[in-house]
């Protein structure tokens, strides 16, 4: 409608100006028309006179000299008659009036006159105007407009000499002597000419009026025809100018679309299609003013969005009747070691205990997890099972104790030295051991033969977690056909080719295929998953609606990206301040007070692309030498499968890595690099969150990574800059990042420079869009979606259960 708007108030000038046009171009048309028809006309009569000049100039002739032409070669000196109609013999004059009466017979002859050479009128024909005359018309006939207006209509007034014929002298001699007009010629009759033949003699002139109605009647088609012309030509110039005008409006359109979309608007990727560069100015300054508009309609809205623990319990209520929550993993939420001074509690570093951990404190249920701790043993009840987390008992841990050789095969040997680098495809080579799997499949048994004792119900909610577990689901579904199996591969799926290195992958597929849902991190990820289940089983495939069915079995395909749970109040008001942090950290490692501190937390993991970020700083030292003695970079690398070669190998190299730079550029108390190969607990994570500058995830691959997320949940302060591997799930959510490609050093190093000098409002614009973003989604949320849809499975499963018992029965 305001397209239309636009347009007309295009439009109705350029029809003005058409039709304007057409006011100043109508009177030019009539004047060339007529000019055009009047010279027709006058060659016309031309014509006409012509060919009656013979007769008409010889009965003028005898109209004023009452004397043939042989008369006057008889010698009857021509004019001696007084040239009055009146005067003239009957007989003269009617010959003149029946030839004028002929000629007029014409259609388009509206009258005719005959005048003598002195302009007397010697006849003329009954329509011809009284009192008009001989001198007159001539008048008329001399005019550039030759109309006279009478009451019928115009005329055309034409006026044209008659001339006496000039007898050809041989022909005269030839005649016999008596018929002969011997020269001399009468003086009226010709004009003598100095030298050559005589010339013709004026006898009168023949005024022609010409009906001028059929003119105009041409006038006014031409008139109706130049309108026509007009107004379709101003048409399709009008339509013309719609199409393009809505082209272009459009691409205007659709620009300012996506900047108010805010397409771009953050961090522009890097294909994305840029605005209109004449939209470029206001483009500046929309994107500070939505960011700005963003983060405060995210905070009003946050608390009333946002998903809580609580609001999780709500949905385990009324979706899922509050059915009993099994939790399948390898890692155990809690592990209780024998310290020096009696059991110690840790949180192993990892990903998936910091997501499932707070979804199992809000659902309750039964968590079976692997006992690796070294007092695990120790504090739990006949039943292998201890209440946590310590101190509250929100939901029971059962554990699972496995013997070295299991631990070896199904853990270390399958699940890390095959599916693991199988899975990231981090240039690491999967090794597969047939011991390794038949282990795998012993302890995948042995967790499912949990899970059916731990079951209350034949239909328990059963959140399996990751690769170590990938037989699990289908073991769990033939023992317990109504359970409701939620996988979670918190890994990346390779593509099919790759996933084809397996050795069992139609076995591990299978089995995978046993959940009612599979989620992971990305869309690309649930692709890879389908295809290679395309490539490797027979089964059906539905992509519009991302589910598998094989063996009469439905799976739901589904991305989920996890997250972490948003601290609250209370875990806010337990943070030391920011400065404090700061202070605390500064002393502990010796850095001075003005330094930027950057810092890396992983896992002492080949995947988590450690040395590549090393090579990094080293390069901005080099690139930007102003930087040694101000920028250090802490690495905490928490141990991992330290028994596994590639792992010991890699932490050498890393080690070696932070040597070589630490020779370069060390000076007095200066010391660049800082590798803290230990467990952190998390508080000391969090310390070392709230104390740095920069965060540095440069993963070479990831299924999400949740280290950025916690950093942002951390930083209330809203400063800190995050660089972030482009290669980590997270960077898909987590646009307000300094995204990097890990691989490629001197980009690195150039973020980590930029990341350096990163003015403290640009660091909070980001960083309150970024927790804005992890605030929202957050793990309850995620947990909440993988719950309702099963529960809208489960309903639907029940549904189809209850109509193919009506149609049996
Ligand atoms: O990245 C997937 C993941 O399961 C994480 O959730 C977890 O941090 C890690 O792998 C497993 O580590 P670990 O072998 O020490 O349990």
């Amino acid at each position: 409608m305001k397209t239309l708007r636009l347009q007309l108030r295009f439009l109705l000038p350029l029809t003005v100006a058409l039709v304007g046009a057409a006011y100043i171009a109508l009177p030019l048309l009539d004047q060339v028309t007529l000019r055009w028809f009047s010279r027709d006309l006058n060659s016309r009569g031309a014509l006409m006179v012509n060919a009656m000049s013979e007769a008409v100039s010889e009965a003028m002739a005898e109209a004023v000299d009452g004397a043939t032409p042989a008369a006057m070669s008889a010698g009857a000196p021509p004019g001696a008659g007084p040239g009055k109609p009146g005067a003239r013999p009957p007989h003269h004059a009617e010959r003149l009036a029946s030839l004028l009466d002929r000629a007029v017979r014409d259609e388009r002859l509206f009258a005719i006159a005959a005048c003598d050479a002195q302009d007397h009128l010697l006849h003329a024909t009954r329509a011809f105007p009284e009192g008009l005359g001989c001198a007159r018309s001539q008048a008329i006939a001399s005019r550039q407009d030759p109309r006279l207006r009478l009451a019928g209509g115009a005329v055309h007034v034409g006026v044209y000499p008659v001339l006496r014929p000039v007898p050809d002298p041989a022909f005269a001699a030839s005649l016999p002597a008596s018929e002969a007009m011997a020269p001399p010629w009468p003086a009226s009759a010709v004009a003598v000419a100095e030298e050559g033949p005589p010339a013709p003699a004026l006898a009168g002139r023949l005024v022609l009026l010409h009906d001028m109605s059929f003119i105009e009647k041409r006038s006014q088609d031409t008139r109706r025809y130049l309108v026509g012309f007009i107004a379709s030509l101003g048409f399709v110039v009008a339509l013309i100018t719609m199409i393009v005008a809505q082209v272009s409006w459009r691409g205007w359109v659709k620009g300012a679309r996506a900047i108010l979309r805010g397409d771009g608007l953050i961090t522009p990727p890097v294909n994305a299609p840029q605005p209109p560069p004449e939209l470029a100015p206001i483009v500046d300054e929309l994107r500070t003013n939505l960011r700005d508009l963003e983060d405060e309609y995210r905070r009003m809205q946050g608390p009333a969005l946002e998903w809580t623990g609580e609001r999780l319990r709500q949905l385990l209520q009324t979706q899922l009747r509050g059915d009993q929550v099994i939790v399948v993993s390898n890692r155990e939420p809690y592990v209780h070691e024998q310290g020096p001074d009696g059991v110690q509690v840790r949180r192993p570093a990892s990903g998936l205990v910091t997501a499932v951990e707070p979804v199992m404190r809000a659902c309750s249920g039964t968590w079976i997890a692997h006992g690796s701790g070294s007092a695990d043993r120790a504090v739990v009840d006949a039943h292998d099972r201890v209440g946590l987390p310590p101190g509250l008992q929100d939901y029971q841990l059962r554990r699972i104790w496995l013997t070295p050789e299991e631990e070896q095969g199904y853990y270390y040997g399958f699940a890390n030295e095959g599916l693991w680098p199988l899975c990231h495809v981090a240039h690491v080579r999967p090794v597969f051991r047939e011991p390794d799997w038949e282990t795998y499949r012993l302890v995948n048994q042995r967790f499912a033969d949990a899970v059916v004792a731990e079951a209350r119900s034949e239909d328990p909610v059963v959140l399996v977690q990751d690769y170590h577990f990938a037989l699990l689901p289908a073991m769990i579904r033939a023992r317990l056909p109504q359970a409701t199996i939620l996988t979670f591969w918190h890994i990346p799926w390779p593509n099919p080719e790759s996933f084809g290195i397996c050795p069992w992958n139609r076995e591990i597929l299978q089995g995978l295929l046993g959940s009612t849902i599979l989620g992971f991190h990305t869309r690309f990820h649930c692709r890879n998953f389908m295809e290679t289940v395309d490539r490797y089983l027979e089964a059906r495939i539905e992509a519009e609606v991302s589910t598998i069915s094989f063996q009469d079995k439905e799976t739901l395909v589904e991305s989920y990206p996890i997250s972490i749970e948003w601290p609250d109040a209370e875990t806010l008001a337990r943070w030391p301040p920011v400065p404090e942090c700061r202070r605390r950290v500064a002393a502990r490692l010796g850095l001075p007070a003005d330094v930027c501190l950057a810092v890396g937390i992983d896992r002492f993991d080949y995947t988590k692309g450690i040395l590549e970020r090393l090579n990094a700083v080293e390069r901005l030292l080099e690139k930007a030498p102003e930087w040694v003695g101000r920028f250090v970079f802490v690495q905490v690398a928490a141990p991992t499968r330290s028994s596994l070669d590639e792992y010991r190998s890699f932490q050498e190299r890393v080690e070696r890595a932070a040597e070589r730079i630490n020779a370069r550029f060390a000076r007095e108390a200066y010391q660049p690099v800082h590798l803290l190969a230990w467990h952190h607990e998390p508080d000391a994570v969090n310390e070392l969150f709230r104390a740095t500058d920069i965060l540095v995830v440069t993963s070479l691959h990831d299924g999400m990574n949740l280290v950025c997320k916690e950093f942002v949940a951390a930083r209330d302060d809203q400063q800190g800059v995050l660089v972030l591997s482009r290669f980590a799930g997270a960077a898909r959510e987590m646009t307000q990042a300094l995204i990097v490609n890990p691989y490629h050093v001197e980009e690195t190093a150039d973020a980590l420079l930029r990341a350096a000098t990163m003015p403290s409002a640009e660091q909070r614009e980001r960083m309150v869009s970024l927790r804005s973003t992890v605030r929202e989604f957050n793990v309850f949320r995620w947990a909440a979606r993988m719950l309702a849809d099963a529960a809208r499975w489960r309903l639907r499963a029940r549904v189809e259960a209850r109509v193919r018992r009506l149609g049996a029965g």
